[in-house]
């Protein structure tokens, strides 16, 4: 577009340049490489994947549909039929029947003999802790996208925005049912994030683990169940933190946990931690808040101290579906951070004096990555 000037109409479409563009572009082309043996499949199997995209919307929202009527979790106690679900949801039958053969579709529900059951996929749905409750909170998410090009302008006012920052930017001022509400949808979602972390990274020869905005203390349970020797400590504001002892209690860690409030924003870190982990914090923060945080871990950790980062992870130079697609725009409605590459944080890290900076490779990118690093001894 001409010197950035703005555009109503979307770009000028112009004539292909370059062989392969041209040569795409042909529809001689296309039908022959349609017909022939060689290319038919590549040239169907781009055909659908540009399709499932397009419909990509239609099967989020038959998703939300089945996550609101909580579907999946009451064909958890065993099969319904499609007249005692047309009763409970007051939908009507021709129109339920869309829906349902809609959720068949899309692998989480199977159809049989006027019987509704659900497929290992609509099991897991209904089962992995906080998915359900985290496509349900989706809504906000969807009227932020209504108008996407005017969304990455900029020019969009957006929910998300409105609903975080006031938990994440105003320290201490946050009330007790946003921060519930907030702290219940991560501390749900934790367990997943928990178990990659825990398969990633190795917590020998940590005696004291600091995790600073560790919400209800949920990744910290995680570790103290996995690591016996180990002293927790939880650092969090004043709103979301205390909920953490409840649970150190419940799970019999309180002899070797402590919880500290303050905001990492406002205060120094508290030292006396040989490891700090941050999990899932950076990407709500700018670069700024993140190179202030990381130099008061570095100051906080003794010579040889580590510093685990655990979050979604941009793909960087080799987008990844699940967070550039995903992740990054929700960064980006929240605008008060960003989902960055394991590059990016590392090079934050090592701008903050760390060393030893170790990438690991995520085992679901969708869950989180982890990269660590270690102050020089
Ligand atoms: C996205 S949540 C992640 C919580 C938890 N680590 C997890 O993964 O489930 C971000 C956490 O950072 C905390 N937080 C935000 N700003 C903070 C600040 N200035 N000081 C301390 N904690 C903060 C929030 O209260 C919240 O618990």
């Amino acid at each position: 577009m001409a010197d950035g000037a703005r555009f109503t109409g979307g770009l000028t479409a112009t004539a292909p340049k370059g062989w392969r563009n041209r040569l795409m572009a042909s529809s001689r082309f296309q039908t022959w490489a349609a017909w022939f043996p060689l290319t038919r499949g590549l040239v169907r199997r781009e055909g659908q994947a540009l399709f499932d995209i397009m419909a990509g919307f239609c099967h989020s929202q038959i998703l939300m549909a089945l996550a609101e009527l909580k579907l999946p979790e009451a064909l958890l106690a065993g099969p319904v039929t499609v007249d005692a679900l047309v009763q409970d949801t007051a939908i009507p039958q021709d129109r339920l029947t869309i829906l349902l053969r809609g959720g068949a579709a899309i692998g989480m529900l199977k159809l049989r003999r006027g019987k509704v059951s659900l497929t290992q996929r609509g099991a897991a749905f209904a089962t992995v802790p906080g998915l359900s409750a985290m496509v349900r909170h989706h809504r906000a998410f969807y009227r932020d996208l209504e108008d996407p090009v005017a969304f990455f302008r900029g020019e969009t006012t957006t929910e998300l925005a409105e609903v975080w920052p006031y938990v994440f930017g105003t320290g201490t001022a946050i009330d007790g049912t946003t921060a519930q509400a907030y702290s219940d949808l991560m501390a749900q979602s934790q367990v997943l994030v928990a178990q990659d972390t825990l398969r990633m990274v190795s917590f020998d020869g940590i005696s004291k683990l600091m995790d600073v905005g560790g919400g209800t203390g949920a990744f910290l349970e995680a570790v103290g169940r996995a690591n016996t020797d180990i002293s927790l400590r939880l650092f969090d504001l004043p709103a979301v933190a205390p909920a953490a002892s409840d649970r150190f209690q419940d799970a019999g860690l309180s002899p070797r946990a402590e919880v500290l409030t303050g905001s990492f924003k406002e205060d120094v870190l508290p030292d006396g931690a040989d490891a700090i982990s941050l999990v899932r914090v950076l990407y709500d923060h700018s670069d700024t808040t993140v190179a202030d945080l990381l130099a008061k871990a570095f100051a906080a950790l003794p010579p040889g101290g580590r510093i685990i980062i655990s979050e979604p992870m941009s793909g960087g130079t080799r987008p990844d579906k699940a967070t550039d697609a995903y992740f990054a725009l929700y960064t980006l409605a929240m605008r008060t951070g960003r989902t960055r590459s394991a590059a990016e944080i590392s090079s934050l890290l090592e701008a903050a004096g760390f060393v030893a900076i170790t990438a690991k490779r995520p085992l679901r990118s969708y869950v989180t990555a982890v990269v660590m690093a270690e102050k020089p001894s």
